[in-house]
């Protein structure tokens, strides 16, 4: 009997800490479906104020009927939130309950802690960590990994990309790829020093990787975007765009996805210097693209590949992102993208949408993958890493070891697929 009482002591207590004060000092994310065209504009409006954060879709003008939107709360806007959703009707699922938590726990493993028994690679690194990484990586391979400075970044941090070659074979092909063009997708970066690691561990251990490196040189820039990484480890983690400043407005930052000159600011990309995927001034105002731009220019004639890598939602896309036009070898790029896919599913039971950006999520021009595609780089893709939306951009650190796994297995098969063909 006393058992009992105890019991249910405990379960009401439990039923309290779901229901009652304790969670609204958290933050938290909500997944919102709406019915209703009103209700389409209630959250519209919502997700600009109370200080929440869209996290999907990436900007309020894409919130749609029927689809469902994920909506970072913070602790102070909770009541709010909640009592507008259910005046009008509307329901919520709570992705993450303590989201406060997730972030603090991603930030811990900034020095290499040798009881957690994760490696450096299964863990995310601050900014600093990363120019160490890239200067020790370079040092450690002086014959075969150079860094190289691209550019600058509009707070005048260095822009590194690695550049690793591991024969002297003329006339070699290239490939490029960058992470962290969006500040907030942490798992981006973690993926560009691990596929370093991997090249660098396993050529002429490993076949494939062998192959890639015998008939390839690779460019990797590991942070294309080191203001905003920055500043979501100080100040915001789900901070998106640069840091860029401009006189005539208070908003910072410039989308730089939509910042290279591919059917530049048309719909998709916004004028307005506060949206999330506000465009610039003009293409390539932004140092940071501008730095890319001018090192993929000056490299086209050896870069046969181009991969951008992003989070989240599990997406291997190709160009048009800007159009809804094909692309001329639209049927290769297909190809190929069908096949990345096909393996991680063998490998990984994980899947991969596949398709051309416009017609696979929306339309969004100024991106990096377009505007090198349409310099003559006809292998260009958009790799978006996990995960589905459980955790979003706050994929946690024990989830890094498997996303990389299943991003090498796609740049792998597209890598050795552009070998073959060109
Ligand atoms: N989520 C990415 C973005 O919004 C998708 C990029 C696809 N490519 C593109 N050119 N828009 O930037
Ligand atoms: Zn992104």
């Amino acid at each position: 009997m006393m058992t009992l009482l105890i019991l249910l002591v405990f379960m009401n207590l439990d039923l309290f800490m779901k229901t009652g004060h304790c969670t609204e000092l958290r933050d938290q994310v909500f997944s919102i479906t709406t019915e209703t065209q009103e209700q389409v504009e209630v959250l519209r409006n919502l997700s600009t104020q109370y200080e929440a954060a869209l996290w999907q879709p990436v900007s309020p003008e894409y919130i749609k009927e029927e689809t469902p939107v994920h909506l970072y709360v913070p602790a102070n806007s909770s009541e709010m939130v909640k009592n507008l959703l259910q005046q009008h009707g509307m329901t919520h699922e709570i992705l993450l309950a303590n989201a406060g938590e997730l972030i603090e726990l991603q930030m811990k493993n900034v020095s290499t802690d040798p009881r957690s028994g994760s490696t450096f690679y299964e863990k995310y690194h601050s900014l600093e960590d990363i120019y160490s990484w890239v200067n020790r990586t370079a040092h450690d391979n002086p014959s075969t990994v150079k860094a190289i400075l691209v550019g600058s970044s509009f707070e005048k941090r260095p822009l590194y990309a690695l550049k690793l070659s591991l024969n002297n074979r003329p006339n070699k092909k290239a490939m490029w790829i960058d992470c962290g063009i969006h500040a907030r997708e942490w798992i981006s970066p973690a993926f560009c020093l691990s596929f370093v690691h991997h090249l660098l561990s396993f050529y002429k251990q490993i076949q494939d990787i062998t192959d890639i490196l015998d008939n390839m040189d690779v460019y990797v820039l590991p942070v294309l975007n080191p203001d905003g990484y920055e500043y979501t480890w100080t100040k915001d983690r789900l901070w998106r765009k640069n840091r860029s400043r401009n006189r005539s407005t208070n908003c910072i930052g410039v989308d730089l996805n939509r910042n290279f000159d591919a059917n530049w600011c048309t719909e998709g990309a916004s004028h307005n210097p506060c949206s999330e995927i506000y465009c610039g001034a003009f293409p390539e105002s932004e140092p940071e693209s501008q730095a890319v731009a001018d090192f993929l220019r000056h490299h086209k004639d050896s870069i046969h590949l181009y991969i951008s890598i992003h989070s989240y939602s599990q997406m291997l896309l190709f160009p048009y992102s800007c159009t809804t036009d094909e692309a001329e070898n639209h049927s290769d790029l297909l190809e190929i993208a069908k096949e990345a896919s096909d393996n991680i599913r063998r490998h990984y039971r994980n899947n991969y949408l596949y398709g051309s950006g416009a017609k696979t999520i929306y339309l969004a021009p100024g991106g990096s993958d377009d505007w090198a595609y349409n310099l003559g780089i006809k292998y260009s893709f958009t790799l978006e890493l996990q995960d589905r939306g459980r955790y979003g951009f706050l994929l946690p650190p024990s989830k890094i070891d498997r996303a990389c796994k299943e991003a090498l297995t796609a740049v792998k098969t597209v890598a050795l697929k552009v070998i073959e063909k060109t």
